[in-house]
């Protein structure tokens, strides 16, 4: 099997989940309990809290873990106010908790950027809370939210960002971003699944919670923690943080790969070319092919692709992130994401050239 769907999921690395085992078993403890078993637990969330803080430069107070990168989004939704901003081609676990606010929507360019002149234009708006993704899960494409926090920061507007797709796979640092919120994910770093974090600067933003009761996560997020999860999560943190940059020139080394050989395909567009993109990202589509055919016929090839946003399949719509950029729904349809690993193999993506062939031509 050759498994290209990484910003889908990433498989559970072994070394997490040898780490993660013992709390499946004899270290079965509530970290709120005050005997040993109790503390072993609480002990082993604040090691987590840590190694996923130092993975994303962030204090561990800041860390508020959550069930995965949905509710950090949420959560993060849930404490906006006023006039809410957000970007067109954000993930529906932020478009939907924000259809509440009745969100102004900015638009991207062909490539999927967001220019330096709608920000200009933005702030004109006085808006209260503006959430943008740092790197979109189906083209790769990477924001400039550095210097779009700056802008909004010196009016006092409040961002959020989400960094699901961004972190573990180039270097994100929270302080260096100047947001006020960053929603990460776990298994979208060989974690497990069901697992993610909320970043939050408390002296600037105030967080409203979503989940009520015993007051775990400062209060934050009431509800007896997942322990192997954040254990595993934290592990996941320690090495994705060791081992980024050789993960990255991995990466971005099976990408450049790819893209030269598809790029010799007469009838192949490569998506938002231009633009900075996640290192291991591939967007693309093939004239007059439906995606979802390809991804089928591959699939019965043992290849495993996406044809659009992941978190969305079974969904036949095109591509709302497409539609945004400008792409006609014809091509949007023709949409095909390939999602690399550092795990995957030079050859796979020869074999993968190989499958395509014959509707590249
Ligand atoms: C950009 C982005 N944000 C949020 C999520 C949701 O994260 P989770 O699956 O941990 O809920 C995803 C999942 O694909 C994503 O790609």
């Amino acid at each position: 099997m050759i498994y290209f769907d990484n910003n889908a999921t990433t498989p559970l690395d072994e070394r997490v989940f040898e780490a993660m085992l013992p709390f499946m078993k004899m270290m079965y403890g509530n970290p709120s309990s005050v005997h040993r078993l109790g503390r072993i637990a609480k002990s082993a969330i604040e090691t987590a809290r840590e190694q996923v803080s130092e993975l994303v430069d962030a204090q561990p107070s800041q860390v508020i873990f959550t069930s995965g990168g949905t509710e950090a989004n949420n959560l993060a939704i849930n404490s906006a106010f006023g006039r809410v901003v957000i970007s067109a081609v954000e993930h529906p676990s932020v478009s939907e908790p924000a259809k509440h606010y009745n969100p102004e929507i900015i638009a991207v360019n062909r490539d999927g950027l967001i220019e330096s002149q709608t920000i200009t234009a933005l702030i004109e708006k006085r808006p209260d809370f503006v959430s943008i993704m740092l790197a979109n899960n189906e083209t790769g494409v990477i924001q400039s939210i550095s210097d779009i926090a700056a802008q909004l920061n010196e009016q006092g507007i409040i961002i959020h960002t989400d960094a699901v797709q961004a972190v573990g796979k180039i270097h994100v640092s929270f302080k260096k971003l100047g947001v006020q919120m960053m929603s990460v994910s776990s298994h979208k770093i060989y974690g497990a699944k069901g697992c993610g974090a909320l970043i939050v600067d408390k002296s600037v933003s105030s967080v409203s919670p979503l989940l009520l009761g015993g007051g775990q996560e400062q209060n934050y997020r009431s509800g007896t923690e997942n322990i192997a999860a954040i254990v595993g999560f934290g592990k996941a943190a320690e090495l994705a943080k060791a081992e980024l940059d050789a993960r990255q020139t991995r990466m971005l080394s099976l990408r450049t790969m790819l893209e030269n050989k598809l790029a010799q395909f007469s009838k192949v567009t490569l998506f938002s070319q231009a633009a900075l993109r996640l290192p291991n990202t591939v967007l693309f589509g093939i004239d007059g092919v439906d995606g979802e055919m390809v991804l089928l016929k591959l699939d019965q090839r043992g290849v495993c692709v996406s044809s659009g946003s992941a978190c969305s399949s079974g969904e036949t719509e095109p591509s709302h992130v497409l539609l945004a950029m400008g792409i006609s729904l014809q091509q949007a349809k023709t949409a095909i994401r390939v999602s690399l690993s550092h795990q995957n193999t030079p050859a796979e993506v020869l074999e993968f050239i190989e499958l395509i062939t014959p509707f590249g031509f």
